[in-house]
């Protein structure tokens, strides 16, 4: 009796919260000799209030489930929060399969979409290219992107993929039974590049809008996939290999006076990485990004991100912050990704700043022996230029050391030792 009245009250609960979308994508881990394959699926799930949720099976053997869940970012007003499940999954095989998230209801919204529904289809089959599991594409996104009516502004999702492949955004349809109400909004457009493209619009067309697209991964020439039991598919440059769920709320905004950055919409400032921008850290070692904005009309009053749930914000200043994120060693070979948006804010009102994400790749530890103790570590990004073709030998045995007499030279203290994270070297006619 008293167990039926707790459950009627959890699901009374659970459904007074509102949606702001979900995205999910995974990374295939160790298979077992068995024939077993582990993978970790990494999702984020938004609400009004800090609610947890898991992803159901919805087709072929989706095998058996260890969850960890940890609040990513919340919106200081209370506007949303976000949520990071980590799950991985131990599956007996690597044939497909597919999970789906569903409930009710979404924010309330222009296009009167309520029931919200999220599918992603987990393909782990050996690709004949890579000789591996197939990665899903690597992307995330803030609960809720907001911009002035009158405004024009360019979103450029993040759209990273692993394996190389090509990838392409669409708008869920019904027809794969990908949203429960699968209405987009008629004047945002999408490019299949992932891109975005708002342009200013009537009053009458401000409010909220549920955003459901669909990220997919094409290889770029035709691959076969095994499978455990030796059955092979193909695959060309016109198929599919994963399928991940990519759902936000797009907020029209009344109009702003001007739509200039820097003044009512925070305007963002070196040296903040520009948008797609692809960063790489080693394990254990943390990855610092620095964000800086400006607004001179409004106040800047925070920064937003969604990325690992255990990614730190940092506030200098307002409009100065830093995000600090250290993989683990786990997180070797992976990809993740981190977006940001700096809001402003004027009486009422709120603006938000042009939409920038990055992927950070996790690299091996490659010191032999333990770092010493550090007081700060600072990540340089250089390009030289060289007439003689630069070996990564040449590079940490002679070029370090004459970056670092050149820093001594211009008012550096020398008590630093500067260390060769990664180095891509370009062909030099
Ligand atoms: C396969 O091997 C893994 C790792 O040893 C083990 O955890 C799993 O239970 C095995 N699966 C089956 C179906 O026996
Ligand atoms: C998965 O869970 C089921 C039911 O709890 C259990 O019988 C089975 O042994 C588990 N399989 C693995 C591989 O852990
Ligand atoms: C949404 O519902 C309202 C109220 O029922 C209605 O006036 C409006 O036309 C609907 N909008 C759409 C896009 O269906
Ligand atoms: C898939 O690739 C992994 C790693 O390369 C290997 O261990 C596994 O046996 C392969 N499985 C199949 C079915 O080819
Ligand atoms: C935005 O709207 C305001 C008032 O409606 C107008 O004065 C301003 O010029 C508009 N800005 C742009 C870029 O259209
Ligand atoms: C604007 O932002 C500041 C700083 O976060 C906050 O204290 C203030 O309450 C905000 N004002 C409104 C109207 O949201």
């Amino acid at each position: 009796m008293s167990l039926s009245l707790l459950l009627l009250l959890m699901v009374g609960s659970s459904q007074a919260e509102h949606f702001l979308g979900t995205v999910i994508t995974y990374y295939p881990k160790d298979t077992f000799t068995n024939g077993s394959v582990q993978v970790v699926l990494r999702y984020k799930t938004n609400f009004n209030s800090c609610g947890t949720l898991s992803w159901a099976c919805l087709s072929g053997v989706c095998g058996n489930e260890s969850l960890v869940q940890n609040t990513v970012d919340t919106e200081s007003s209370g506007e949303w929060c976000q949520q990071e499940g980590k799950s991985t999954r131990l599956v007996p095989t690597n044939a497909p399969f597919q999970l789906h998230l569903d409930g009710g209801n979404w924010i309330g919204n222009i296009q009167n979409v309520t029931g919200w529904k999220a599918v992603i289809l987990v393909e782990l089959r050996n690709r004949s290219d890579t000789g591996k599991a197939n990665t899903s594409p690597q992307t995330t996104i803030l609960p809720l992107l907001r911009v002035p009516s009158n405004c024009s502004r360019d979103f450029n999702l993040l759209a990273f993929d692993p394996d190389g492949d090509e990838v392409v955004c669409r708008h869920a349809n019904a027809v794969n039974n990908e949203c429960e109400v699968c209405t987009a909004p008629s004047f945002l457009s999408l490019s299949s590049s992932c891109s975005l493209s708002f342009r200013p619009t009537s009053s009458s067309n401000e409010g909220s809008y549920a955003v459901q697209l669909m990220m997919e991964d094409f290889p770029r020439q035709t691959i076969s996939l095994t499978q455990t039991d030796s059955s092979q598919v193909q695959r060309s440059d016109h198929d599919s290999i994963s399928k991940i769920p990519i759902q936000f709320v797009f907020r029209v905004d009344s109009a702003v006076p001007s739509c200039t950055e820097g003044l009512y919409l925070p305007r963002v400032l070196p040296p903040t990485p520009a948008n797609r921008e692809q960063l790489s850290t080693q394990v254990n070692q943390p990855l610092e990004i620095s964000i800086k904005a400006e607004a001179s009309v409004s106040s800047i009053s925070e920064l937003l991100f969604s990325g690992p749930y255990n990614t730190d914000q940092e506030t200098l200043a307002a409009g100065d912050y830093v995000l600090r994120w250290t993989p683990s060693e786990d997180e070797v070979g992976e990809s993740h990704p981190i977006c940001f948006v700096v809001q402003a804010n004027l009486s009422s009102m709120k603006y938000q700043s042009e939409l920038r994400c990055v992927i950070v790749t996790v690299t091996p530890d490659t010191t032999a022996s333990p770092s010493p103790v550090t007081n700060s570590q600072i990540f340089l990004k250089m390009r030289i230029k060289s007439a003689v073709v630069l070996s990564e030998e040449v590079m940490r045995n002679t070029v370090l050391q004459q970056i670092t007499d050149e820093l001594v030279k211009r008012g550096l203290p020398g008590n630093f030792t500067l260390r060769l994270i990664n180095f891509n070297p370009t062909t030099t006619e």
